[in-house]
Formats: C-alpha cells, sequence, structure tokens
C-alpha cells in the first residue's frame, strides 16, 4: 500500500491543505490566497493573516480530503508548516494539524517550510540528491547545496531584501500593486529593458549572496526623476500611480526584471563553477521561481554546465501545502523522522551551521 499524507501550510498569506502519496501523486492541493485581504495595505499584515487561516482551514483540509476521495483514516500522516513564517499563522497550521493527527490517532509532523521548497523538484521531478537549489521567494534568497533530506549547506543568501521583496517593494512604487512580481513580469512584457542601466549589486564578488535593496532605490530615485519631469511638462498630477506614463512604467518594470534575472544568473553561477560537476541538476523553488525570464535565463545557464533546470510547475512554485505533504512523506518513509518537536519557530535556517555574511547583524540575516 502506498502511504498518503495531508499537508497543511500557513506560514504566510496562503491557507492551503493538500493530500499527496508516495509516488508523488498530488490527489489533492487547494490554495486560499489572502492576497485580495492584503492588497489595501500593500503587504502582509500578520494579525489579520492569522485570523484568516483560523476562519479558513477547517473547510480546506475538508475539502481536500473530498477532492482525493479519502477519510481521514485512511491517511498515513498529518504534517503543517512549523516555520519559517509568520508566529499567528503558524500556531494556527501546527495547532489544527496536531489535534486532527490525535483525533485519528495518525503521526503528525511539523516542517520546515523551506524544506518544503527544497524538495518541491523531488516531488514533481524525482530530482537525484544532490543538487544545487536556488531559493527565491517574497522572504528568501539564497543558494542551497541540497546534500540530501535535512543536509543542506548555505552557500549564499540575502545581505538586505530576498528577491520577491525587490519585486513587491519595487512594484509599489511603480503603482503596480501587491503582489509586485506578477504585477512587473505583466508590465515589463510592452517595456523596454534597455532603457535603463539599473545596478547589478555584487555582481562578479566571489560568493553566492545577493544584495537587492540597491535596485529598490534605483527604481525610486528613476521614478522620481521620471515624475519631477512630467511634471515640469505641465502634467498636473501629483500622484505616483497616475504622474508615470505606461510605457515609462513598463520600461522601468522590463528593466529591473532584466537586472534581477542577470543578477541570479551571476550568483548562481559562483555555486555552478564549484559543485556542477557533482550536482543532479540546478533546481530553482520559490514564488520568484514562476518568472519566465528568470526561468529563461536559468535554463542557458544550467545547460553551460550540462544541467538540466529543474523549474516547478507554476502552481508549485508559490506557497502550497503538496510541498509540505511531501517533506513529511520523505521524513516518514526514509526512516528520519521529523526535526524536532514541531514547536511553531518564526526562524527556522534550512542551514544552522552557515555563518552571516561578514558584517551583517541578526536583523538583516534571511
Ligand atoms: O514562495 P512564495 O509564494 O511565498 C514566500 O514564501 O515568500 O513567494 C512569493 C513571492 C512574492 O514576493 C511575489 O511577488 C513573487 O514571489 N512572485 C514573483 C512572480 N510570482 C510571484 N516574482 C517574479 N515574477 C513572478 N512571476
Ligand atoms: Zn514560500
Amino acid at each position: 500500500m502506498m502511504r498518503v499524507a495531508l499537508g497543511i501550510e500557513s506560514s504566510c498569506d496562503e491557507t492551503a491543505a493538500a493530500v499527496v502519496r508516495e509516488d508523488g501523486t498530488i490527489l489533492s492541493s487547494l490554495i486560499y490566497s489572502q492576497i485580495e485581504i492584503h492588497k489595501p495595505f500593500g503587504g502582509v499584515v500578520p494579525e489579520v493573516a492569522a485570523r484568516n487561516h483560523l476562519e479558513k482551514i477547517d473547510e480546506l483540509v475538508k475539502q481536500a480530503l473530498q477532492q482525493a476521495q479519502m477519510s481521514g483514516d485512511q491517511l498515513d500522516l498529518i504534517v503543517s508548516t512549523a516555520g519559517p513564517g509568520l508566529i499567528g499563522g503558524l500556531m494556527v497550521g501546527v495547532t489544527y494539524g496536531r489535534f486532527f493527527a490525535a483525533g485519528l490517532k495518525k503521526p503528525w509532523y511539523g516542517v520546515n517550510h523551506l524544506e518544503g521548497h527544497a524538495l518541491t523538484a523531488r516531488l514533481t521531478d524525482r530530482v537525484s540528491y544532490p543538487y544545487i537549489l536556488l531559493l527565491v521567494s517574497g522572504g528568501h534568497s539564497q543558494v542551497l547545496w541540497v546534500e540530501g533530506l535535512g543536509q543542506y549547506k548555505r552557500l549564499g543568501t540575502t545581505l538586505d531584501d530576498a528577491a520577491g521583496e525587490c519585486f513587491d517593494k519595487s512594484a509599489k512604487i511603480l503603482g503596480l500593486g501587491y503582489p509586485g512580481g506578477p504585477a512587473i513580469e505583466n508590465a515589463a512584457q510592452t517595456g523596454d529593458a534597455q532603457r535603463f542601466k539599473f545596478p547589478h549589486p555584487l555582481v562578479g564578488q566571489k560568493n553566492c549572496n545577493f544584495s537587492f535593496s540597491g535596485l529598490k532605490t534605483a527604481v525610486r530615485q528613476q521614478v522620481l526623476a521620471m515624475m519631477n519631469q512630467n511634471m515640469q511638462f505641465g502634467h498636473t498630477e501629483h500622484n505616483e500611480n497616475t504622474a508615470l506614463s505606461l510605457q515609462d512604467r513598463a520600461d522601468v518594470a522590463a528593466s529591473l526584471q532584466s537586472a534581477i534575472a542577470a543578477v541570479m544568473v551571476d550568483r548562481t553561477r559562483q555555486a555552478l563553477q564549484e559543485y556542477a560537476t557533482h550536482a543532479s541538476a540546478l533546481v530553482v523553488a520559490g514564488g520568484v521561481a514562476a518568472n519566465t525570464l528568470i526561468r529563461t535565463a536559468l535554463t542557458k545557464l544550467a545547460g553551460e554546465y550540462s544541467l538540466p533546470l529543474i523549474a516547478p510547475p507554476l502552481r508549485l512554485c508559490g506557497d502550497n501545502a503538496a510541498m509540505i505533504a511531501w517533506a513529511g512523506l520523505e521524513r516518514f518513509i526514509s526512516g528520519h523522522g521529523p526535526e524536532d518537536d514541531g514547536a511553531p519557530r518564526p526562524r527556522w535556517p534550512l542551514d544552522p551551521t552557515a555563518k552571516l555574511p561578514s558584517g551583517l547583524s541578526e536583523r538583516y540575516a534571511k
């Protein structure tokens, strides 16, 4: 009999539940996004997120089981995201999962959300260990050497903002709304990526670290400069959202997207130079992995080192519960068991031994 796990995800602004089988079949995967609720605030409000997780979780779990045509007692394992993330949301998913499992007398695991992203390529493509992982999401930008289950060596991280944060903050400056990644990608389609020469932070350095806050600043300066110019030429709008022409906006979006892609290629190349000969693949994960330009650039890069680029399908790039169920299943089946008691943890690095890049305070460590 193939084993089956129920996964529960609630670490940020998606409430998700999924049922996954050990052969990688996703029997159901439901995602309830709170994006519309947080939109007016331009970002995720933790208390609002926690309350909405609480309201939705029971319904989602029941729907996930129904779609999978399974009853609770046919499950072998219940898995919740226990960190890293917003503590209120994590507590909802962990508490719900624990009680649900206890009621069924089934084992429960609390897993690392980042491990979920890291192992998605094994769920979808059966990628074998070891591999190089570029994890780029709203909260993280890291390059990792995935040696095996639970064995992660962090090769680089961001010194300031995460890649997704750069997309999100820049989109806000451009008046493109939240979440910024898809909005920038969309606006960039009609833009000229050559028009603005945005900085390429850390490019050329002999490590895999990232820095994105300077890019966001460059976008702000460019936008302000163009707004000033527009006003001098008699435009009366002073609103950040309207003082830019659609073309200006598209050009900034395209130039920014291309700078971010170039930075990612350069930083990831550092890892490939050292590890490509031992790796089975270059894997990209996290919400930013949904970006087509970035995927294309990384495919070309991996090809230079004779490696495939494995990128999850779009619905598994962003936060979802199938990856959480899978991370739990891998631990269950391999006999590893959960990493700890599953208490919710706002911070939970995949590689606890990784040193912060020099000169960085703990506050900035992602
Ligand atoms: O992994 P994820 O769903 O949540 C976190 O764990 O952070 O990633 C969300 C991030 C957001 O910053 C969003 O703007 C970004 O992924 N994102 C994108 C795209 N789709 C989502 N960034 C660039 N291009 C996209 N198409
Ligand atoms: Zn995520």
